[in-house]
């Protein structure tokens, strides 16, 4: 129970990664807020963590809405009393070539994976300061740190995401708000759906992979429990690629 009782914020929670970080934080003992542009999927990952003794309530937020994100969050606040540990996780990506991408495309990957976190972030840090103490952790991407063809606005969202996250734990450090990031690999989940029925492109994946497996979301909650917790009180700034040996293996 490396978490017990810290109030935890997960963003698109109701899926892939978000969710199975939400039940993982959970089974430390964190109490859960699940949120998700989707409520019906936050509320059903809340219940699913109620009925394996956790404690959670789902919340309808879209990241990219500044004005419910501050409503949810003080809604947040005044359910459980304070707010620990937010997990920036909502994300979205579309596949395109760059000269395909349209301005829509574009600007939505850039709301959700990079303008969310900032928004998410401003609205939790006066409660964490109340508090004396805060976690932040972006979920970003090895799709930060290299490029990926046809996914222009991703990779540029995720290479901001880590540059955010390093001038936050710079500038707030000091006041004990602890930022860091995550950043997996590729992991099957609902977003990597189209390559599960692509065996050309499982073999590829496996075969890039040192490791010589996908990631799976439970993969990535170690990380998540390490950097939420009190373990990792020195550590700001980082981000733990979590992949497989993926980015370790581009090397020649
Ligand atoms: N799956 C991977 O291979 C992989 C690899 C690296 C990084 N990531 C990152 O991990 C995070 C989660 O990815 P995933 O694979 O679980 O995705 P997913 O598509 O499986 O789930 C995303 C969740 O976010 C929610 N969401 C979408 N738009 C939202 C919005 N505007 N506001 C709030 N919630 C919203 C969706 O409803 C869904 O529940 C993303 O930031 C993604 O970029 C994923």
């Amino acid at each position: 129970m490396r978490l017990a009782d810290k109030v935890t914020i997960v963003t698109g929670g109701g899926a892939g990664l978000g969710r199975v970080f939400a039940i993982g934080l959970a089974a430390e003992g964190a109490k859960m807020a699940v949120t998700d542009v989707d409520l019906a999927a936050s509320q059903q990952v809340a219940a699913e963590i109620n009925t394996s003794g956790g404690s959670a309530v789902g919340y309808a937020l879209d990241v990219t809405d500044g004005e419910a994100i501050n409503s949810v969050v003080a809604q947040i606040d005044e359910d459980f009393g304070q707010i620990d540990v937010l997990v920036n996780n909502a994300g979205i990506r579309y596949i395109s070539p760059f000269m395909k991408t349209d301005i829509g495309s574009w600007q939505k990957t850039i709301d959700i994976n990079l303008t969310g976190p900032f928004l998410c972030s401003q609205a939790v840090i006066p409660s964490m300061l109340r508090g004396g103490k805060g976690k932040i952790i972006n979920i970003a991407s090895t799709s930060g740190v290299l490029a990926v063809s046809k996914r222009s606005a991703y990779c540029a969202s995720k290479a901001g995401l880590l540059g955010l996250t390093k001038v936050m734990a710079f500038e707030l450090s000091s006041q004990n708000i602890l930022v860091n990031a995550i950043a997996p690999g590729p992991t099957e989940t609902p977003m990597n759906a189209p390559y599960f029925s692509d065996p050309e492109m499982m073999e590829i994946l496996k075969r890039e992979t040192p490791r010589g497996a996908w990631g799976q979301p439970e993969d990535h909650v170690g990380a998540a429990v390490f950097l939420a917790s009190d373990d990792s009180d020195h550590v700001c700034g980082a981000t733990i690629v979590v992949d497989g040996g993926w980015l370790a293996g581009k090397g020649y």
